[in-house]
């Protein structure tokens, strides 16, 4: 394993992402890890990523001397690289030279360990206000810019390398490299962790975990609950049972998707509880957001519930495991620890009171989304699901404004599989993060049709690009498509008579409508 040092700021999960597509598998700590902790991992190399700190902030974090002195190699980052200049005796200080975004980087030692084969002059991606005057001794400086004369040094001999810039941003165009120089030449690491081993590996967990006892996988439709379901399934073959609630917020297709082409393409198998009676009339009447919310989570997990009762009956008492689709991103989120203000009560699949006595079996926790669809791939799932966009746990019910009905439904149905086979048509699916369509169902406007006078309701498309979800901008698709929604939707779906466009970025609106 290659240990990434966290100080903060989201560039950790960046650069482990970045250590994993050069096929060497990395796992992030936190900076308040102890040194002797991370040591006990055994890491091949350690990366210590940037942060906003300054180093000589008060409560700025630091790093023991030993990390430096245990003979793992070592690659600093920004902040890392200026941690690792202080705390070996190079002088770091605030000179005035602060350098953001793009900046020419000069390499001074042609055939360096990092830039070997790179140009002599590269943009990389700076964003710093202390700056290194000097290298520590021992360290050959490799490269500088206009403002900063130590941008990056090593001391090949103790494996210990640095940069200033941010390698890992895509600004840095020959920081990937310069990456995998340190990996592969610094630390001498063979790159060989594909998705090919993940399933092996992960087939073999769960096997161990679970033994021959049984597992429940909820299944939402969505990516991360197949490609969980299609791993345990591998391992454990027929003692896993999978549970399908159609709630009836899905899309066109998507319940067919989850019934047929899943079931075909795993052979697992698959319990449907068809409850969408159930879920609509507990929503009947209620058009506040966090309430519908509230309502669709509350009724999800006493279908679910009593689904697992049924099967604890079906199966025999030993149905001991629930898997879930947590991924990596989550662990480390939630190791963080990090409070934020509760702005949509979200739904997933699976959130379970504690009541039940479940062990969990999460087989995507070492995993990035991209790493997930490769998994997905690897298992032969169809691309429909591998490359499915996030859609919400509450479904359309979160997607019409006003009381949630079954024709509302429909209609909404009708217009987002038009929407998506538009976009599709296009070309344009990898480039969109994902395009809600909601149905205003408490506004009406005037329109004409046929010569007839019309009173129906809008339709909003709400496509964005994000690279996370947290913050998001509103998709600038092309007007020849934006036209062919409109038309098809106008024609094709009854009472809707008119099509906008979301042109809000998040924030300050949220991707979904509630
Ligand atoms: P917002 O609307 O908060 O959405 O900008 C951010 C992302 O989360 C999705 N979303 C949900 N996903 N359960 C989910 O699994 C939920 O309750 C939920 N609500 C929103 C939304 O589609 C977007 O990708």
């Amino acid at each position: 394993v290659v240990l990434v040092v966290d100080f903060g700021a989201q560039y950790a999960q960046l650069i482990a992402r970045r250590v994993r597509e050069a096929r060497v598998y990395s796992e992030i700590v936190p900076s308040t890890m102890p040194v002797a902790e991370m040591l006990a991992k055994n890491p091949r190399a350690i990366i210590l990523s940037g942060g906003p700190s300054s180093v000589y902030a008060e409560g700025a974090p630091s790093l023991d001397r030993s990390l430096f002195e245990a003979g793992v190699p070592v690659f600093g980052m920004c902040y890392g690289f200026q941690l690792m200049a202080t705390t070996l005796g190079g002088t770091v200080d605030d000179n005035g030279a602060r350098e953001y975004g793009r900046t020419p980087l000069h390499v001074t030692k042609a055939g360096s360990t990092l830039f070997e084969g790179t140009p002599t002059e590269q943009p990389v991606w700076m964003s710093h206000g202390d700056a290194c005057s000097a290298a520590p001794e021992g360290f050959t400086v490799t490269a500088s810019t206009d403002v900063v004369p130590v941008a990056a040094f090593e001391n090949d001999e103790k494996k210990l390398y640095g940069v200033q810039y941010h390698p890992e941003v895509m600004h840095s165009t020959h920081g990937q490299q310069v990456l995998e120089h340190f990996l592969y030449r610094g630390a001498g690491i063979e790159p060989n962790w594909t998705t090919t081993n993940v399933v092996e590996e992960q087939v073999a967990l769960i096997r161990e975990q679970v033994g021959d006892k049984r597992a429940i996988c909820g299944l939402s439709g969505g990516v991360d609950s197949a490609v969980a379901a299609a791993l345990v399934q591998k391992a454990i073959g027929s003692q896993l049972t999978c549970v399908y609630v159609d709630h009836g917020l899905m899309r066109k297709g998507e319940t067919e998707q989850v019934e047929k082409d899943f079931v075909a393409a795993t052979g697992a198998k698959l319990k449907v509880v068809d409850a969408e009676k159930r879920f609509l009339d507990a929503l009947a009447g209620v058009s506040d957001p966090e309430e519908k919310r509230k309502i669709i989570g509350r009724e999800f997990i006493r279908v679910f519930e009593q689904a697992q009762l049924e099967i604890l009956q079906e199966e025999g008492p030993e149905v001991a495991f629930l898997v879930q689709g947590t991924l990596y991103p989550d662990v480390v989120e939630s190791g963080g620890g990090t409070g934020t203000a509760n702005i949509k009560s979200h739904h997933n699949v699976g959130g379970l009171p504690d009541d039940i006595e479940f062990q969990l079996v999460e087989p995507l926790r070492q995993l990035f989304k991209d790493e997930v669809r490769m998994v997905g791939q690897e298992l032969g799932l169809p691309e429909e699901i591998v490359q499915r966009q996030p859609f919400p746990g509450p479904g359309l019910g979160i997607r019409i404004v006003g009381e949630v009905t079954k024709d509302r439904l429909d209609l909404l149905r009708d217009a987002d599989a038009i929407a998506r086979e538009e976009l599709t048509a296009a070309g344009l699916d990898r480039d969109i993060w994902q395009c809600p369509v909601v149905l205003l169902a408490d506004v009406r406007s005037v329109g004409v049709q046929g010569d007839g006078r019309t009173y129906g309701h809008p339709i909003v498309l709400r496509p964005v690009s994000s690279e996370d979800a947290m913050t998001a901008d509103w998709s600038r698709l092309p007007y020849d498509t934006l036209a062919k929604i409109s038309t098809r939707i106008t024609n094709e779906v009854a009472d809707v008579n008119r099509v906008v466009l979301d042109v809000t970025s998040k924030p300050p609106g949220t991707i979904e409508w509630e």
